[in-house]
């Protein structure tokens, strides 16, 4: 099994004065729901998501080697770094960073001895409510174990990924689902091999052929700042009154999820993922305090979908995330006919009539390197 500490750099084989990286990675929506979490970023339960493919945060690493004398000081100096959003300093991200840094410097200790330009853009809009933690978390450390692979050349691919997805699970928990793979399980699950608390696997059996190139057009209903973050809310799981019985059967949606992604059953996809949606939505519902994050538009959409579903027969669904946006989930093949209801049915609920269209994608890339 592989524990934290393989995760521990030990060997540098290659100096490295200073280059620079990019790399992609895209946001991911969970069909099984991470929420709730132990200590360190560790899951209540096991999740299982689709990769997006447009959704995506494209950062770029410039690093040079620091003069010994600057690394000695105060645990806020030892990380050296400035911060670009879309080409300006962006100095109310930088907290988030420091954070990440922190608790990452233990198993990447070559942090303390660069100073970092980081460059981050969004193709999707900042304000659109898509959180970019999962892809901006994975696209950091996507870069920062490019600069670890040029100082030990000698690591394996898979290594490379494993520890990406295990340094973007402590940014943002869900970011270790960005990294590698159409469909990622983080989480230790009995029928998942090789699944783990500590970092995403990719779905280890043969996706069948109904998934390829699922389609996820996203409403966006409310564009504002959520009123509660997924931190606070994650945190409510804790003393709620059904965790035990959510947690119990995130594990039984996710064995479920994990014959209907094998056999292309979308009636039973449907039921899973939408009752996932609600469930979520519900625990957030009867946690105390208690929230609601969907809007009137959110449930206006989600009734439209069911009564299309039921006129039409057409397999297409919803689910949704921390937030009020609509995630419409359905196959390739009835992309333009869907795309026709969203146009005349469910735009006019969409904050500025707004939506965006993505599909299952593969993961980070590594875009520039030298
Ligand atoms: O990764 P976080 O802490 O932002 O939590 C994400 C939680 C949900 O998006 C609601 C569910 C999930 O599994 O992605």
């Amino acid at each position: 099994m592989v524990t934290e500490k393989d995760f521990v750099f030990t060997t540098t084989t290659h100096a490295v004065e200073k280059g620079n990286f990019q790399c992609s990675a895209p946001s991911n929506i969970a069909l099984v729901k991470y929420w709730g979490k132990k200590d360190k970023q560790i899951p209540a339960n096991p999740s299982i998501s689709f990769t997006l493919n447009h959704c995506k945060t494209i950062t770029k690493l410039s690093f040079t080697k620091k003069n010994s004398s600057i690394t000695i000081g105060s645990t806020k100096e030892k990380f050296s770094f400035e911060l670009l959003f879309e080409g300006k300093p962006k100095e109310d991200f930088k907290p988030k960073i420091q954070k990440f840094f922190e608790r990452i410097e233990a198993y990447c200790p070559y942090l303390t001895d660069y100073h970092f330009i980081i460059a981050t853009e969004n193709t999707f809009p900042h304000s659109s409510g898509i959180a970019s933690s999962a892809s901006g978390m994975a696209a950091l450390a996507m870069n920062i174990m490019s600069l670890e692979k040029a100082l030990n050349p000698a690591m394996t691919e898979d290594f490379f990924f494993q520890k990406a997805s295990f340094l973007a699970r402590l940014g943002s928990g869900s970011a270790c689902r960005s990294v590698k793979g159409n469909v990622v399980v983080w989480g230790k699950h009995a029928e998942i091999k090789a699944s783990s608390d500590l970092f995403g696997v990719e779905f280890p059996s043969e996706l069948h052929d109904n998934f390829k190139n699922y389609q996820d057009t996203i409403l966006l209903v409310d564009k504002g700042e959520k009123q509660v973050s997924s931190t606070v809310g994650h945190d409510l799981m804790h003393h709620h009154p059904f965790a035990e019985q959510r947690f119990a059967q995130a594990h039984r949606n996710l064995s479920a999820i994990k014959n209907v992604l094998e056999n292309g059953d979308l009636a039973e996809f449907i039921k899973i993922v939408e009752s996932e949606a609600l469930t979520l939505h519900a625990m957030m519902m009867t946690s105390l305090p208690y929230f609601i994050l969907m809007k009137p538009n959110t449930l206006e959409i989600i009734n439209k979908i069911w009564n299309y579903r039921n006129e039409t027969n057409i397999p297409v669904c919803f689910t949704l995330d921390a937030g009020a946006n609509v995630h419409i989930l359905y196959p390739e093949n009835v992309r333009d006919i869907v795309l026709q209801f969203i146009k005349d049915e469910l735009v006019g609920y969409c904050q500025n009539g707004n939506y965006i269209c993505d599909a299952v994608g593969n993961g980070g890339q590594l875009i520039i390197d030298n």
